[in-house]
């Protein structure tokens, strides 16, 4: 028997059966509850999303209670053992993992669309020295859709593949020469010869040698960071892509969109919210008053708290496991014994622990960005990178979802009633 809800409505007695699947009701069944029939009938009220189903999704699973992230079913761990970016972002954006033929097409493709067009060097130039690498790369995606006009039918599926591909490949580009440009270095061009990260590794740092050759522990952490990163279910960044991807734009306009929710400190701008607040603390010894301040309400403990995990951020023990690695190459970074202690201190505490406040993805990923000698500002855009492939999976499935229409929300009026104008000298 199907599972349904009974409704009563103590206004006027009356009682609604309303169908249940997958533990949801359909908020448009709440329509037919009215007092009168020219009224507009029931709405749910549900602010930043808190309690409400956007979408029907096949690509990522999490459990915020147990701290499980699965890809397509995979657990996240297996991946950052065993799989790359490339074929995680594969996997994301066709449902299965690749066989070697697909991989080596894939791997192919992406590598062979690193390169920008050349006039795309004057936008990059025309920005201030000191423009944040984020705006830089939110007006760079949006730039982008430019040069490829075609990008717009987004219904031919064989032209939205070409789409995803370049973005895909020219995210890391577009990065790197930003990156370059603010410190006045002359652009490195991708290499098809090295990895993913490997090459986004030599167009950030390559000097004059005539091959650059990424250090492989380094190249290897940077993989498995954008494999953490490549996609977390609706987050504000993914719901903005779906948002605007709704009103059928190209993918780079709707990228730009997404890139631009990701800026902010509590979602993407995390990571770099956490070094300046560990630099802010100091030392291991100033950790207990921090803390007192966080819980007086003077600021938040970056890093800590997410809106669906109540358990340890799966990533964020992937992430903290890295970070020794990568200390092992580079020197440790002076900062992460602030981290740990701060980590340890909070989750004594009863503020957090009542809160269930625990560190996430964010709360280690700088340490190591900053090891690997990036600028503090470039952090979010190393988020945005690999998690360009999640919103393109996304964006996919949101297309060739027959229950999706453009993303349009109603609101509860609470403003002055109808009134007439009152010409300014009666003011
Ligand atoms: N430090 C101190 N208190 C916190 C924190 C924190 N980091 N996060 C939440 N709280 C408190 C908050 O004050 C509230 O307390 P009370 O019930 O007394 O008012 C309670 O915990 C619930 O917080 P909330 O703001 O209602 O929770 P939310 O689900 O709306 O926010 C969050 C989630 C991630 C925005 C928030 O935890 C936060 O601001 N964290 C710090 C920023 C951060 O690390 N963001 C990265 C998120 S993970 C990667 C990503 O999404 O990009």
């Amino acid at each position: 028997m199907a599972e349904t809800l009974t409704i009563t409505d103590n206004r006027t007695g009356k009682t609604y059966d309303v169908p249940i699947n997958d533990g949801t009701i359909k908020a448009l069944d709440l329509r037919q509850i009215k007092v009168t029939d020219d009224e507009f009938g029931m709405m749910t009220y549900d602010p930043a999303f808190m309690n409400t189903a956007s979408c029907r999704s096949a690509i990522t699973f999490i459990d915020g209670d147990q701290g499980i992230l699965e890809y397509r079913g995979y657990p996240i761990e297996q991946l950052a053992e065993q799989s790359s970016y490339l074929e995680v972002a594969y996997l994301l954006l066709n449902g299965e993992l690749p066989n070697q033929t697909q991989l080596a097409e894939w791997q192919h493709s992406v590598t062979h669309h690193t390169i920008l067009n050349e006039n795309f060097r004057k936008l990059i130039d025309s920005f201030r020295y000191n423009a944040h690498p984020m705006g830089r790369f939110i007006a760079s995606l949006a730039a982008l859709g430019t040069f490829y006009p075609e990008s717009k039918n987004i219904f031919d599926a064989e032209c939205r593949q070409k789409q995803i591909h370049r973005l895909i490949a020219k995210v890391t580009t577009i990065a790197a020469f930003n990156y370059r440009s603010t410190i006045g270095m002359p652009y490195a061009y991708p290499d098809n010869e090295l990895s993913y990260a490997g090459n986004f590794l030599n167009m950030m740092y390559k000097m004059t040698e005539v091959k650059y050759t990424p250090n492989p522990v380094l190249e290897r952490a940077l993989d498995i960071l954008f494999i953490l990163h490549a996609d977390h279910e609706q987050n504000c960044s993914t719901n903005a892509m779906r948002a605007v991807g709704s009103s059928q734009v190209d993918p780079y306009s709707a990228g730009a969109a997404a890139a631009a929710a990701l800026y902010g400190p509590l979602h993407g701008g995390a990571n770099e919210a956490v070094i300046r607040m560990l630099l802010e603390i100091g030392s291991v010894s100033a950790i207990p008053e921090f803390i007192k301040g966080v819980k007086g309400g003077e600021g938040r403990l970056m890093g800590f708290g997410h809106r669906v995990y109540k358990n340890y951020d799966p990533r964020a023990k992937l992430v903290k496991q890295v970070a020794y690695e990568v200390f092992e190459v580079t020197g440790k970074n002076p900062l992460i014994d602030i981290a740990v202690e701060l980590e340890r201190i909070a989750l004594e505490d009863d503020y957090f622990i009542k809160r269930k406040l625990y560190p996430n993805v964010d709360f280690y990923s700088g340490l190591i960005y900053q090891a690997m000698r990036f600028p503090m500002e470039m952090f979010t855009v190393l988020f945005a990178i690999p998690r360009t492939s999640g919103w393109l999976a996304q964006w996919q499935e949101m297309l060739g979802d027959p229950d999706q229409k453009i993303a349009r929300p109603r609101q509860i009026y609470t403003g002055a009633p109808r009134r007439d104008y009152v010409a300014i000298d009666q003011r």
